[in-house]
Parts: structure tokens; C-alpha cells; sequence
């Protein structure tokens, strides 16, 4: 390092490196249409009745919003019958998941989390100076003995997607109860549901149970899937009262925004909507997996409103040459090579419309992809 080097500010070297989390692409350049399958986000967007609150919100612009959002607080409480003061709001369940590790990690301590697991895990536990350790994955589904087998006394947090991003596997809560059972009473299990909503298996629960029976265990929720609010950024936790605390004291006064609380309020209220949201992805899920499988692209069994297709290694019909032929048709999936799935492309559940096209174009590529890129 020269000597003008060392006298600008230096990055903690564990910041340096992370790999930057790159969102799914939104569109692709020099076509009008485009149907956007790489985030996960509501084909049928959010309630109308969120979208009339945000319009209102416009009126108070220049106020501060309350800074604890009791009133998203308090809808969602009503909402899962919650002790409103177990729950914290964030600028999206990414904010809890990063404010987990800040709270929970020190320089030195191990953040475990399963081998495909949601990609901001290893980012926040490298970002709290904490070391990240993976464990292995059977059938691209989280495995509890692995899990339980990477367990140091170093181990202070254990993230789990249930579901999981970007495989839409999922463990039954009888697995779940077996890894808390496993883990040593000081280390905490962040169990992420952002997906529940969806999930329609009688063996499958989010966690309120265990957070409400534990003292050392978390749910992370998001209003970015089900609720088609991915542009306000709101997510949630239900925690212990004492890890409440502990996340209040550090999270930003105003974390979320009044336009985010009221238009959660008004989304979290529409029951209906949701359930029509979770009707058409319970019509259509079953339906694109039995078309693409029929098509001999690999599909992995989903319980979220994604699937993750596999591709071959050949050249002209890999995961890349399939990404590219659908771009080209106005389709954009979501590439997970930094998942550690480089021959895998994601796909969104999306409109009739868009589900209809992607599985024709996928046809078109099956029949003839290195002709037709
Ligand atoms: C498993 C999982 N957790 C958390 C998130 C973050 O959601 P948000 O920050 O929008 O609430 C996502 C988003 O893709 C996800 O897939």
C-alpha cells in the first residue's frame, strides 16, 4: 500500500469481500414487452385497496412517519393473532436479516446457513464480521443432520429459508423442530418465511409456533411476495420480546416509510386479495411444472410461486443459451450462478399471459435452441 493509499478510509477487509447481492434483471434493451420472471414478484400486483393508501400518503409527505409503525404493527398482530410488541417492521425482510446478524454476531462467531440458501445470509454474516459456514444441501432441499453437523460453539445464528430462494424447496416443521431441538440454547434460528403464504402442505408452518415456545428463535416475513408491495419494502419479524429490544435499539428511527405502513395496513387487511394471489399461483405452479418437465427440462418440486429449471451442458442448450433465446422473446428469468447453480435459471410464476408465452418459448428452445438464439 503506498502512503496516499493508507491515508484514505480503509473498508473493514471482511466488506471487501462479499460479493455484492445483484438483484434478478428487469428488462431487456431494445424490447417494448417484457415480461419481468426474475423476482418473485405478484403477477396480479398488490390490493387496490394498497394502492388507494399509498395514493393518500401523498398528502404527508413532509412528516416523519411513526417510527415504530405501530399501525402495520398492530393490522398484522390482528392479522396472525400476535402480540403487536413481539413484532419489528423493516425496509424489507432484508433489513431484519442483515439487523439479525449486526445484533447477534461478533468478529469471530459462525452464521450457518444450508448449501442454496437465500444469498444474503453469507452477505450479512461477513458484513457483522462474523464467519460464514455452509452446509450441505440433499436433493436441493436444507438438511437438518448437515446442518446440525457444521453446529460449533462458535455458531450464534442459523438462517433457514422455508421455502427456500431459488430452489422453492421446503422441510416439514417436524424438521424444523428437530434442528431448534439441535441447536444449543445461545444460538439463534432465523426461521425465514417469506414464501408461507403460498405454501399449501399440512406439514409445512411458518414458525409462530416455535418463536412463541423459544426464546431463541425469529420469523422474517415479507410483504414483497404475496402482497405485491416489492417497491415499498416492508418486511417484518416476530421475535422474543428480549431480541425485539435488541433489534430497536439499532434498527434506523424511521426504518419504514408512512407510505409503506399504510399501504401494509390496507394490503394486510385484503384477505381476499391474497387468497386470489394464492389461487392463481396454486392454478398455475402445478401447471408450469408439468408443462416444462414435459418439455425434459429438470424442474425441482416447489412450494413458493418460482421454480428452478436445469438445463443441459451442452453447448447451445445450456442454462446461458436458454436465458439469452427467452430474453430475445421478451422473457427475463433470473440467472443463480451465484447460488452455486450455474446450469439453473429461476422462473417466476407469472400471468396467464406470461405463463403461457414462457413455456411456448421454452418449447421453441427445447426444439431448436442453438438455431434459434
Ligand atoms: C427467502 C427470501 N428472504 C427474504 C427476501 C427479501 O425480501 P424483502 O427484502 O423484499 O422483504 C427474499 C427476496 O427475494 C427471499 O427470497
Amino acid at each position: 500500500m503506498s502512503a496516499s493509499e493508507s491515508l484514505r478510509p480503509q473498508p473493514r477487509p471482511e466488506i471487501m469481500a462479499i460479493e455484492a447481492y445483484v438483484p434478478g434483471k428487469s428488462g431487456v434493451s431494445g424490447l417494448a414487452k417484457v415480461h419481468k420472471l426474475s423476482s418473485n414478484e405478484s403477477p396480479l400486483g398488490p390490493s387496490p385497496r394498497a394502492i388507494e393508501a399509498f395514493r393518500a400518503s401523498a398528502d404527508q409527505l413532509a412528516l416523519y412517519p411513526d417510527g415504530s409503525a405501530r399501525l402495520l404493527r398492530e393490522a398484522i398482530g390482528r392479522r396472525y393473532g400476535l402480540d403487536a410488541e413481539q413484532i419489528i417492521c423493516g425496509n424489507g425482510s432484508d433489513e431484519l436479516i442483515a439487523l439479525l446478524a449486526h445484533v447477534f454476531l461478533r468478529p469471530g462467531d459462525e452464521g450457518l446457513y444450508s448449501q442454496y440458501g437465500f444469498l444474503e445470509y453469507p452477505i450479512a454474516i461477513r458484513a457483522a464480521g462474523a464467519i460464514p459456514v455452509m452446509a450441505k444441501e440433499t436433493r436441493e432441499t436444507a438438511d437438518v443432520d448437515a446442518l446440525l453437523g457444521k453446529v460449533s460453539a462458535r455458531t450464534k445464528i442459523v438462517y433457514l429459508a422455508n421455502p427456500n430462494n431459488p430452489t422453492g424447496t421446503y422441510l416439514p416443521f417436524s424438521e424444523v423442530k428437530r434442528l431448534h431441538a439441535g441447536l444449543p440454547g445461545d444460538t439463534l434460528l432465523v426461521l425465514d418465511a417469506a414464501y408461507a403464504e403460498y405454501v399449501a402442505r399440512n406439514d409445512y408452518a411458518a414458525g409462530i409456533e416455535l418463536v412463541a415456545t423459544s426464546d431463541n428463535v425469529v420469523m422474517t416475513r415479507t410483504f414483497s411476495k404475496i402482497h405485491g408491495l416489492a417497491y415499498l419494502r416492508i418486511g417484518w419479524a416476530y421475535a422474543p420480546a428480549a431480541i425485539i429490544a435488541a433489534l430497536n435499539r439499532v434498527r434506523g428511527p424511521f426504518n419504514v416509510n408512512g407510505a409503506a405502513i399504510a399501504a401494509g395496513v390496507a394490503a394486510i387487511g385484503d384477505s381476499a386479495h391474497v387468497d386470489a394471489a394464492a389461487a392463481h399461483n396454486a392454478r398455475w405452479l402445478p401447471w408450469l411444472t408439468q408443462q416444462i418437465s414435459a418439455l425434459g427440462i429438470a424442474v425441482t418440486p416447489s412450494v413458493g410461486n418460482f421454480l428452478l429449471l436445469r438445463f443441459g451442458q451442452e453447448n447451445g442448450r445450456t442454462a446461458a443459451d436458454a436465458d439469452r433465446f427467452l430474453n430475445a422473446r421478451g422473457f427475463v428469468l433470473r440467472a443463480v450462478g451465484a447460488y452455486g447453480l450455474p446450469d439453473c435459471l429461476r422462473l417466476t410464476v407469472g400471468t396467464e399471459e406470461a405463463n403461457e408465452g414462457v413455456v411456448a418459448a421454452l418449447a421453441e428452445f427445447v426444439k431448436d435452441g442453438r438455431r434459434g438464439g
